[in-house]
């Protein structure tokens, strides 16, 4: 490991991602769903989901905006902590698929390097990137949550605790890079078709992942 833990042996269990493969009738991998906020990526991993059970498939979902409540809830949106929200997701991800599951990943994930990080986790294919590439004026212009109004206000800072106002923490898109993928597996919604329902770009993805062979 490059962590800080020594004497660490790795352990091999005898049921595997192949064994897996055959019950669940379906090969395990990552659907990682990279965007700005509100540029529908949650509502996406949803209609996936949703698309997924109903052909009898095993898929689970790791929205950032839920695992800022657990797993990462000692983190903030400074760009180191955001990098290790990254990496602790791509970790568990990870886990995930090697458990046979479809897991959805639905995180602004906005550092390309953070991104490719977790991509190598992950054997050859089985990490596919879905770009949600709606432009920021529309992104703004739904703002759901208020959270592009405040920070064109200069205060998104005001939602985080008083310690941690020290920190440099910018909104991503207004205040903190977006890096859009080179080589993403899929861009969505196709042909600037930002009205497409997200059960239709559901389907996109569904008819991806059939066409690699991740359905049976
Ligand atoms: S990141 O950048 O990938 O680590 O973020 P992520 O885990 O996807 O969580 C993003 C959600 O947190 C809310 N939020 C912010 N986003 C961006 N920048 C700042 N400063 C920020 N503060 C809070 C926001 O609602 C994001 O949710 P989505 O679903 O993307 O709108």
């Amino acid at each position: 490991t490059n962590g800080k833990a020594t004497n660490i042996v790795w352990h091999k269990s005898s049921v595997g991602k192949v064994h897996w493969q055959e019950v669940l009738q379906q090969r395990g991998c990552v659907i990682w769903i990279t965007g700005l906020s509100g540029s529908g990526k949650s509502n996406l991993a949803c209609a996936l989901c949703q698309a997924l059970y109903s052909r009898g498939k095993l898929a689970y979902i790791l929205d950032g905006d839920n695992v800022w409540h657990g797993l990462n809830r000692d983190l903030s949106f400074e760009a180191e902590d955001r990098a290790e929200n990254i990496r602790r997701i791509g970790e568990v991800a990870k886990l995930f698929a090697d458990a046979g599951i479809i897991c959805i990943a639905s995180v602004i994930s906005p550092y390309r390097k953070d991104r490719d990080a977790c991509r190598s986790l992950l054997p050859e294919g089985d990490f596919i990137e879905v770009f949600m590439n709606v432009p920021l004026q529309i992104c703004e212009a739904r703002d759901p949550k208020g959270l592009y109004k405040l920070a064109r206000a200069g205060k998104i800072n005001g939602v985080y605790p008083p310690w941690l106002l020290y920190l440099k923490i910018g909104f991503t898109g207004i205040d903190d890079p977006y890096e859009p993928p080179l080589n993403c597996e899929l861009e969505l919604p196709q042909k600037g078709n930002n009205c497409a329902s997200p059960c239709e770009i559901a389907e996109i993805v569904i008819s991806y992942l059939e066409e690699k062979g991740y359905l049976q």
